[in-house]
């Protein structure tokens, strides 16, 4: 079901113009500008693809084409991801049911034919800490290309309708999607930046004394890129938990259910149960209910909430319970989410027997924290480390964010999970760091990365940036 009144948001100016795409041979009426799966789903579709071994359903879960659990076949072509492509008019889309095969009349791209780009640094990621990389990449006089796999910039800022906490300086008070289109206009404002959306980074290769990074645009045409160095901004992704049928569709991140609601405008069901009372779970069940979706409950398995007091008091106010020492048991239903299953645990965190409580639910929504996208990284060879304090596997890199591989930088949640103040910050020393490593940036421009690097040590010097601050110390390279 679309969502036609907003508080915040209009969708009538963001829906392009009204087509018609085929799901089975149904026709479904789509808006330009909109991805597959959110077509879909406001058409309520929830069942995308079976899985390869089990054939059980599968659904929309990260949104943001990170999970390859909302894979289609699109005019034929499988294994597309529905959640990160665009509708287009006429569009043929069909269920993947386990492993495709491409059709035989299908000719995959051909290296030789692959168009070749050029600039002193490459980002690839253009989400809070990628935008502010290619800006100050560029304003140190470096050329610059940009890639994202969205259809649009800003990462996961385009999905925050709330105020965002933190600095003056760094738009605290702005709301997530406001901060996202200033440092949208103010890329698009500099001629050195070519941006490249809907361009998913697969592969980092080392040619010479350049980097070489291989792209897939629009899932059909391979790109090389060459940059002297490369800054790497992907983001995290969700992480999921374990408990009995947590793969149903119906359950998603807190972040897709961002998604559908707030920049696209597609209600993700009416009844929901929000699994972790952090801040992602605590402004998601407020800006569901801005939305006109019933939150049943927040169940949380810690004794106390994590996230900030002021969310907690005004979603209790809104008459939300929040479960503390609970945690999920099972998710019920036979195609979709039709109830969730929750118990009380004891001080051994295991589930106390007798204390079930079932709530009748179409949607779960995963609030249990995010990990670092260090896909790229590994594969192109940097050096990694498990930090708990950073959300996971993360880099091992220097003071100015070079990774141990020599002109590769990285910065924001890609780095370790923080905020989008911290990310923008690093975003900063990377793209500076990169444009100086490419020899394109006069040494005037460190002055420049000293002061984001005070930035930082005043931003972490409260009690959540302390936690991140010991994780920065076990994976920090001190160079001669
Ligand atoms: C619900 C919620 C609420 C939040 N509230 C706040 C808040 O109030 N204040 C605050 O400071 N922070 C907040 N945050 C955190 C903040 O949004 C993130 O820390 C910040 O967006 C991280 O920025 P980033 O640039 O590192 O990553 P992202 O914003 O995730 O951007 C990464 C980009 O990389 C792209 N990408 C990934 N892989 C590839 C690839 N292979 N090829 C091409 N492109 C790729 C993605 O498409 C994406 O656009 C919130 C987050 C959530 C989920
Ligand atoms: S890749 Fe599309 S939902 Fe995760």
């Amino acid at each position: 079901m679309r969502l036609n009144e907003h508080p915040i948001l209009d969708f009538s100016k963001r829906r392009g113009r009204e087509i018609t795409v085929y799901f089975e041979g149904t026709p479904i009426k789509a808006y330009e500008g909109e991805t597959i799966a959110m077509a879909l789903h406001a058409a309520g579709i929830r069942v995308l693809s079976h899985s390869s071994e089990k054939h059980r359903p599968r659904g929309l879960f990260c949104a943001i084409g990170k999970c390859s659990s909302c894979l289609v076949k699109v005019n034929g072509i499988p294994n597309v991801r529905s959640c990160i492509t665009l509708v287009e008019e006429g569009m043929r889309i069909e269920m993947q049911r386990g492993k495709e095969e491409l059709p035989k009349t299908a000719k995959p791209p051909e290296w030789k034919d692959a168009p070749k780009f050029d600039a002193d640094v490459v980002i690839i990621g253009g989400g809070p800490a990628g935008l502010m990389a290619a800006i100050n990449a560029a304003d140190a006089g470096a050329s610059v290309i940009l890639i994202d796999e969205q259809p649009m910039l800003g990462g996961q800022l385009v999905k925050q309708t709330h105020k965002f906490f933190g600095k003056r300086e760094q738009f605290a008070g702005v709301r997530g999607i406001k901060i996202a289109e200033i440092l949208e206009e103010e890329a698009r404002k500099r001629r050195s930046i070519k941006i490249f959306l809907e361009t998913s980074a697969v592969g980092i290769f080392q040619e010479g004394d350049k980097k070489l990074v291989i792209a897939v645009r629009k899932n059909k045409e391979l790109l090389e890129f060459r940059g002297k160095s490369i800054v790497v901004a992907t983001g995290a992704m969700e992480k999921m938990i374990p408990f009995e049928n947590n793969d149903l569709p119906g359950i998603y991140g807190a972040g897709a259910i961002q998604t559908l609601m707030n920049t696209y405008g597609v209600k993700p069901g009416d009844r929901v149960l929000i699994v972790g009372a952090g801040n992602v779970g605590l402004i998601l069940a407020y800006q569901l209910i801005q939305a006109g979706v019933e939150v049943k409950a927040i169940v949380e398995a810690m004794p106390k909430v994590g996230g900030y007091f002021v969310h907690a008091a005004k979603v209790r106010r809104l008459g939300v319970p929040i479960l503390t020492r609970h945690t999920i048991l099972r998710a019920e239903g036979k195609e979709k989410v039709e109830r969730a299953v929750v118990a009380k645990l004891d001080e051994n965190w295991r589930p106390i027997p007798g204390t079930e409580r079932v709530f009748d639910v179409d949607v779960i929504a995963l609030a249990v924290g995010l990990r670092p996208s260090i896909e790229l990284l590994h594969q192109a060879g940097c050096q990694l480390l498990y930090i708990r304090e950073l959300g996971g596997h993360v880099v091992r890199r220097d003071e100015r964010l070079e990774t141990t591989i020599s002109g590769i930088f990285v910065a924001g949640d890609t780095a370790g999970i923080e905020e989008a103040t911290t990310a923008m910050l690093e975003g900063k020393i990377a793209g500076i760091a990169a444009a100086l490593k490419a020899g394109a940036a006069s040494p005037e421009w460190l002055r420049e990365i000293e002061k984001a690097q005070e930035d930082l040590k005043e931003f972490r010097s409260g009690p959540f940036g302390r936690h991140v601050l010991e994780g920065i110390k076990k994976v920090m390279v001190v160079r001669e």
